[in-house]
């Protein structure tokens, strides 16, 4: 078949500007607001903040578009469209390889990303009951630590997370995916909005951007520089297929160098607001901002006690990143469930069903890494440097997964784009201008590959930049 009257047979997006919905639906999730804010935290923020930016635009992007443009082309799942783009460019079958690698990743971080989607849910009732109101931040900690160490709750609210998303996967790309994003993505940006007015009335404002944005380099380690990196592939949604499969429903003539661009500045907007929002809450308050994965529920709810209408806004705003996480996690699970549809010829619900059940028994894992197994815990060492110690499973996952698979997956989509396609095969993908045709394939090509290897060899000891 040639490329031309190729299309997919899980259908095509109605219109440009519905992938670039769906495409930041994607993207922009629970990474925004909730893990960017906590791993800002952690790695000391303004040194890590920086080096996110520069890996989002330097790495993030090009691959971005490398992986929009495989899609396209390939016009199925990651793993088919992995083996028909390397025949048709004369490189071996077990590039496909890449495409499996993609379902293993997605399917992995979707188990953990449902337990914290949960939370959010909970927490849409938790807010709703006014409990929140005028609470300290002691009352505010107590009652998120209460929550976790029960793990029937967290069960409860991953089994629920879990079967609203195979409904909607189940229902297929235009009628779930559309459908879902349209609308809520921009209610979520304007309650953020709201809330960045709240952070500039606690009076801490300005030490919460100094805290973001004031790089001191002496926090910055081997480890934290890998986090950032593991970040930018995992906000963006970049380097497990996902963005291949919405790449592989988009029409011929969309421009994948602007739709790229919009969805890479949505998505880090998000970012650096839900932090503008949460460092400013943080410092009010005398709590410290390296609290881990609670940062989001034990700072939020403290706004939404004290703010004007906080149990209205508190509620909505679960609500809405409820539905952040829900396009998010549609996508980290599509990959898997194109492939069982094409090459197993399940049904649609049939391979929804059997991905989720799947993905919810890996969850348990997590759901327990918060109380019953919280003191059980690995370490990965790897050429005799420490890559992580003492982590529970959600954290030895979550590692795993955003630091180790997408930045490898990212690597190897980089590599088969800019090295493995003939020229001439991405520039008539690509369709841009001849300069930023350019710019791309060195960025691909050299750029990327070589940070996403320098900083693997940083961690793991055989370059030492400190
Ligand atoms: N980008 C999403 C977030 O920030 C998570 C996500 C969705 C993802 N699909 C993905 C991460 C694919 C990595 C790969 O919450």
């Amino acid at each position: 078949m040639s490329e031309e009257s190729r299309s997919s047979i899980h259908g095509q997006w109605s219109n440009r500007m519905v992938f670039i919905l769906a495409a930041t639906g994607s993207a922009v999730g629970l990474g925004n607001i909730w893990k960017f804010p906590y791993i800002t935290g952690e790695n000391g923020g303004g040194a890590f903040v920086l080096v996110y930016l520069v890996c989002i635009a330097a790495i993030g992007v090009p691959i971005m578009m490398a992986e929009v443009m495989l899609g396209r082309r390939g016009r199925q799942s990651p793993i088919n469209s992995m083996r028909i783009l390397a025949a048709e460019e004369g490189r071996p079958a077990s590039w496909s390889w890449l495409g499996w690698l993609g379902v293993i990743a997605g399917f992995l971080i979707l188990s953990y990303y449902s337990v914290i989607a949960g939370w959010a849910l909970s927490y849409v009732f938790r807010t709703a009951s006014g409990v929140f109101e005028g609470a300290t931040a002691d009352g505010v900690s107590s009652i998120f630590t209460g929550f976790v160490s029960s793990p029937e709750s967290l069960l409860a609210w991953h089994t629920i997370f879990m079967v609203i998303t195979m409904i909607v996967v189940s229902r297929g790309v235009k009628h779930g995916i559309e459908r879902a994003v349209s609308y809520l993505m921009p209610s979520l940006f304007v309650l953020l909005i709201i809330l960045l007015f709240y952070a500039m009335s606690t009076g801490y404002f300005m030490q919460g951007l100094e805290f973001m944005f004031t790089p001191d380099f002496s926090k910055l380690t081997a480890q934290s520089v890998l986090v950032a990196m593991g970040h930018a592939f995992f906000t963006l949604s970049l380097g497990m297929g996902a963005i291949m499969v919405y790449g592989s429903y988009l029409p011929k003539e969309t421009s994948i160098a602007k739709a790229t661009m919009m969805i890479a500045v949505a998505d880090t907007t998000v970012a650096l607001v839900a932090g503008m929002v949460i460092f400013p809450i943080v410092f009010a308050n005398e709590l410290l901002p390296g609290e881990g994965p609670g940062l989001i529920f034990q700072t939020l709810p403290i706004a939404f006690g004290q703010m004007e209408a906080g149990v209205l806004i508190g509620t909505l705003f679960f609500i809405l990143l409820g539905f952040a996480a829900l396009s998010s996690s549609i996508s980290l699970i599509e990959p898997a469930v194109a492939w069982l549809v094409e090459n197993r010829g399940m049904s649609r619900v049939d391979a929804s069903v059997w991905c989720g059940l799947a993905t919810w028994l890996v969850g348990v894992g997590s759901v327990l890494s918060f109380n019953l197994w919280a003191s059980k815990t690995w370490s990965l060492s790897l050429f005799g440097e420490t890559l992580f110690e003492n982590k529970t499973f959600f954290d030895t996952l979550d590692g795993l997964t955003a630091n180790i698979m997408l930045p490898l997956g990212g690597l190897f989509i980089a590599i088969f784009a800019g090295w493995m396609m003939r020229p001439e095969s991405s520039k008539s993908e690509l369709n841009t201008v001849e300069k930023g045709y350019t710019l791309w394939i060195n960025l691909v090509r050299v750029i990327a590959p070589f940070a996403v290897m320098v900083v693997f060899l940083n961690v793991i000891g055989v370059i030492d930049f400190n």
